[in-house]
C-alpha cells in the first residue's frame, strides 16, 4: 500500500486519466482476429467486460469476457486471448494465459508486470506496461482505452475521442446520491451493456465503501427477480442507470416494472451523457465510482484498502 495513489484520489481525476491513456496508448493496431477472449478478474475483469458489451452493442468483432481460471472450454486455439491483470499476478489470469500457452493461441497481456509480464516475455508474447501505482479497479482506464484499440471495433475511435470530452465534466451530483443509498442495500439495475455498468456500481460499492450492494440486467429481472420484490429487504433502494433517448421499449419496461413491483421502494435514476456507448457507459461508470468514495466516507471506512482480497490471495498462496 505505501506509496500507492489513494483510490479517491484517481476517482476524482477518472475523466483526465481516461484522457491520459487516449493520448499515450498507441493509435489503433486492431489485431486481425474476429473472435477475442478477454481473460481478467475484479478490477482488471471489468474492462473485458465493458468490451464485450461494446461488440454486443456495436459490431466489428466477438469478444467474451472470462473471470475464472483457464479458458473456456470452447477455446480451440483460433481466438486470441487477452490477459489482463493490473498486478500481473491474479492466478485465475495467469492460468488464462498459460492455457492459450497450450492451445498455441495468440495471446498478449495488459499489465503492470509481475507474473504475467515475465511470462509473456518467456514466450514472446506482446505487453501493453500500465503506469504502475494505482489500486486496479482505480486504473480502469489505463487498462481499457489499450484493450478497445487492440479491438476492430466499429467506431471505436470516434467513440474514445467522444467519451474523453464528456468524462471531462461529472455526470452527477454524486454526494446527493451517496446520502440516498447511505445504510440502504441498493439494487442497481441497467438495460444493455449499463447492466455491465450496474455491475460496476456494485463492486466499487462494495470495494470502496465496504457495503453490500445488488446488481441485474433489465429485462432479464423482469423474468425472475421481480417476483422477490413480494418481500424486499426493509432498507432496499433501486438505483435505475438509463441511457438518454432509450428504445420506448426499454423505457416501457422500466415504468412496468415499477408500476407492478416497485411502488413502495424508492427509485434513484442516474442518467448518462453522451452519444455514443462508450461515452454514455463511462459517464455512469464516472458517476458510479464517485458515490462509492462518497458513500465510504458516509460510513466512516477508507476506500482505497482491500485487506480482505488481499488476505485471501494470500491464503491461497501459501
Ligand atoms: C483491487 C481490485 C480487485 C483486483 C482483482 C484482480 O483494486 O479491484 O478486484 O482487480 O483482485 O487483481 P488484478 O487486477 O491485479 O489482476
Amino acid at each position: 500500500m505505501a506509496g500507492m495513489i489513494p483510490v479517491e484520489k484517481d476517482v476524482a481525476r477518472f475523466g483526465a486519466l481516461f484522457a491520459a491513456a487516449a493520448t499515450t496508448t498507441p493509435q489503433p493496431q486492431p489485431c486481425s482476429a474476429t473472435s477475442v477472449i478477454v481473460a481478467g478478474m475484479g478490477g482488471s475483469g471489468i474492462a473485458g467486460r465493458l468490451a464485450q458489451a461494446l461488440a454486443e452493442r456495436c459490431g466489428g468483432l466477438r469478444v467474451s469476457a472470462w473471470s475464472d481460471y483457464g479458458l473456456p472450454a470452447w477455446a480451440d486455439g483460433s481466438e486470441h486471448v487477452f490477459a489482463v491483470s493490473y498486478s500481473g499476478n491474479t492466478a485465475e489470469t495467469l492460468s488464462g494465459a498459460e492455457r492459450a500457452i497450450e492451445l498455441g493461441t495468440n495471446w498478449e497481456a495488459i499489465t503492470t508486470g509481475g507474473r504475467l509480464a515475465a511470462l509473456a516475455h518467456e514466450h514472446s508474447a506482446p505487453v501493453t506496461a500500465v503506469e504502475p501505482g494505482h489500486q486496479p479497479r482505480a486504473a480502469l482506464p489505463l487498462l481499457l482505452v489499450p484493450l478497445l484499440r487492440r479491438l476492430t471495433l466499429s467506431g471505436i475511435e470516434a467513440q474514445v475521442a467522444e467519451a474523453t470530452e464528456v468524462l471531462a465534466e461529472p455526470a452527477g451530483d454524486a454526494g446527493a446520491i451517496a446520502a440516498q443509498l447511505n445504510g440502504k442495500l441498493p439494487f442497481i439495475y441497467g438495460a444493455g451493456g449499463l447492466a455491465t455498468v450496474a455491475y460496476r456500481w456494485r463492486c466499487q460499492i462494495e470495494e470502496n465503501a465496504k457495503q453490500l450492494a445488488v446488481h441485474h440486467a433489465l429485462p432479464e429481472l423482469d423474468h425472475n427477480e421481480i417476483v422477490g420484490w413480494a418481500a424486499p429487504p426493509g432498507n432496499a433502494v433501486i438505483v435505475a442507470l438509463r441511457e438518454p433517448d432509450e428504445p420506448a421499449r426499454v423505457a416501457a419496461r422500466w415504468e412496468a416494472s415499477r408500476a407492478v413491483a416497485w411502488r413502495d421502494v424508492p427509485v434513484v435514476e442516474c442518467r448518462a451523457h453522451g452519444k455514443n456507448p462508450l461515452a454514455r457507459w463511462l459517464s455512469l461508470v464516472q458517476l458510479g465510482d464517485a458515490v462509492s468514495v462518497e458513500l465510504a466516507h458516509l460510513n466512516g471506512v477508507e476506500p482505497t484498502p482491500v485487506v480482505v482480497i488481499e488476505e485471501l490471495k494470500r491464503r491461497l498462496e501459501e
